[in-house]
């Protein structure tokens, strides 16, 4: 579908609302970033699809094959710095500028809404960032956030020939960034991997070469996201209740996420429950979360990147 084609009177009807609204909530998953030519998730072209989450987003992969896990994300933060943030991102950062009620909560790790400038206080990382290392010592806490080195180790370096990501042109974004990650390890276009067998592309590597505790000389050093198991961000979670607790919400963003992960997803929930309308802007009619739409609702179909600031237009202006 064509984002020319957001029905006249559903846009209409949004934005009579937005522009009453006072205190809004946003959502963001992988989806904005597709627009980018950053890999999902899910679906067709997803990560997920050729490698199973719990070999490389958990704790115990990580202490399984640290050098496998320290390969998938060497890439992902050097796909997230070559993508370029996309007029969704810059849409939502002028929307916060100009409305300090906004805030946004974003499940991705790849930087981009902090590239387009997004207030900072007003976006809430769920799942940490690509950017942030910690040490994995039991007994040292070093944490460093902008660690933006590419590679962050000689061992690490992504090959030269990789294809940088494209961004969207139409619908088929995340398939076209896919197909730059099976290249990059070694698994022929359309082919699935399959990790539990012997084709596993990825050279194992030293845990020598690998990221060390420049503080305690000892631990590896670890990616700052959120892996399948662990507690989100307490610090952040914190603020994001106290801020909804604060008064009646009158709007949620669901933005390119399957809103299968939890507890993020919950928040559409949450922000109901304190009033709000929600309106989603997928390329998949059916990723409208568990609880679906209520009358009142929004539902645009089709490419972040376009729909967002055409939504947010009668607000922010021109993108
Ligand atoms: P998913 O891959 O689960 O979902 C991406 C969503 O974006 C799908 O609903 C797509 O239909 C939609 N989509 C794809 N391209 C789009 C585009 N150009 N414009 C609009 N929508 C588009 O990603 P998330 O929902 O972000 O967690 O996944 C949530 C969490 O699960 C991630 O943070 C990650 C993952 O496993 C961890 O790694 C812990």
């Amino acid at each position: 579908m064509a984002v020319s084609t957001i029905p006249a009177a559903d846009l209409r009807t949004f934005s009579e609302y937005l522009k009453g609204c006072k205190r809004i909530l946003a959502l963001l998953g992988a989806g904005i970033s597709a627009s980018s030519g950053l890999p999902t998730f899910r679906g067709v072209g997803g990560l997920w699809r050729s490698y199973d989450a719990t070999d490389l987003a958990t704790p115990e992969a990580f202490e399984a094959n640290p050098d496998l896990v320290w390969q998938f994300y060497s890439y992902r933060r050097h796909m997230a710095l070559k993508a370029q943030p996309n007029r969704a991102h810059y849409a939502l950062a002028e929307l916060a500028r100009r409305n300090k009620d906004f805030v946004t909560l974003s499940q991705n790790v790849d930087g981009l809404s902090q590239r387009a400038n997004h207030p900072l206080s007003q976006l809430r990382l769920l799942h940490g960032s690509l950017f942030t290392v910690k040490c994995t010592s039991f007994y040292c806490s070093y944490s460093r956030e902008n660690e933006f080195a590419d590679p962050i180790v000689p061992a690490l370096a992504i090959p030269k020939n990789v294809p940088e990501p494209k961004p969207s042109t139409d619908d088929k974004t995340g398939e076209e960034a896919s197909k730059s990650l099976y290249g990059t390890l070694g698994v022929s276009e359309g082919e699935e991997l399959d990790i539990s067998d012997d084709r596993v592309p990825l050279s194992p590597l030293s845990p020598d070469v690998l990221p060390h505790c420049p503080e305690c000389k000892d631990g590896l050093l670890r990616p700052g996201v959120v892996w399948f198991g662990e507690s989100l961000p307490s610090h952040t979670i914190n603020l994001v209740d106290s801020w909804m607790k604060s008064g009646p919400i009158d709007l949620i963003l669901v933005i390119g996420t399957s809103s299968r992960v939890y507890p993020a997803a919950s928040y559409v929930d949450k922000a109901r429950a304190r009033g709000a309308r929600v309106a989603v802007v997928n390329m998949d009619r059916n990723d409208v979360g568990s609880s679906g739409l209520n009358p009142g609702d929004w539902f645009f179909q089709g490419d972040a990147g376009a729909i967002v600031p055409e939504i947010l237009k009668e607000v922010i202006g021109e993108i």
